[in-house]
């Protein structure tokens, strides 16, 4: 018997669409605007708010809720298989949080972003192999975005729910012996948004149009934002 249960809180549900919203943005900007362009550099910058957001949900996933942490997730490979596979097995487990494709899935987005950020940074600082190393990083994220979306549409059509209304109101269909999130997470998704602000303002101020730099918040380091 299933039942409907509350399992993404509201700080996941935030970083997920500011994460999907940031990435989808940068990629446009960074495939339709011209490198030499003033507003190119707005790529970088949201590049670089991107990245306080990923140490955010990073921290979140020791600290948060019972399904925003990374000991949640499931990584057995057996279960992949089964999950991915469901028609050569006789299993037939449910995953009330993250399955095991999109708790590797989750792991790799994040683990990706960071490596765009600091080969992007590189770049700028005209290391030579860093340009090409970002451009195959950002085109291998857009490629796991585009299973990402595909996944959620299979497993919507496959289980008969609108799994994309999960990441609005985090509610899901789950077993009933499983336990849903106790906590609505309010708390933690008002730091996180205050923080994203002041990181993100940080940068504003930080960002200098005429030097095309910007200087990192806290730890005052300025970067090129020149390729
Ligand atoms: C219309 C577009 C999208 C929909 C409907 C959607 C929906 C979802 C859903 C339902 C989940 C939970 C999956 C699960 O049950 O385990 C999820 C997780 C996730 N999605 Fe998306 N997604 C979309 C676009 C994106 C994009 C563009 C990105 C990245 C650029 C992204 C990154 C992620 C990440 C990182 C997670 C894990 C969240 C966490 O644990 O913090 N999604 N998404």
């Amino acid at each position: 018997m299933q039942k409907k249960a509350y399992i993404w809180d509201l700080s996941i549900r935030i970083f997920h669409w500011v994460f999907a919203l940031g990435y989808a943005v940068s990629m446009l900007i960074a495939t339709t605007i011209d490198d030499d362009g003033a507003l190119f550099d707005y790529h970088a910058l949201i590049g670089f708010m991107l990245l306080g957001v990923v140490f955010l949900r990073v921290l979140y996933g020791f600290i948060g809720t019972k399904h925003a942490r990374f000991l949640y997730f499931n990584f057995s490979l057996r279960d992949l298989g089964a999950y991915l596979f469901p028609f050569a097995t006789d299993t037939k487990k449910s995953f009330p949080g993250h399955n095991p494709a999109s708790s590797y899935g989750t792991i790799l987005m994040l683990v990706l972003v960071g490596l765009i950020g600091i080969t992007g940074i590189l770049a700028g600082e005209d290391i030579d192999f860093a340009e090409d190393l970002h451009e195959f990083f950002a085109f291998t994220m857009l490629g796991l975005v585009v299973v990402h979306i595909l996944g959620v549409i299979v497993y919507s059509l496959r289980h008969r729910e609108n799994l994309s209304q999960s990441m609005v109101d985090g509610y899901k269909n789950i077993d009933e012996d499983k336990e849903a999130t106790q906590s609505k997470g309010y708390i933690p998704a008002a730091i996180f948004v205050i923080c994203t602000l002041f990181w993100t303002l940080g940068l504003t101020f930080g960002y200098d149009s005429r030097e095309r730099s910007v200087e990192i918040p806290f730890i005052s380091i300025e970067i090129s934002l020149k390729d």
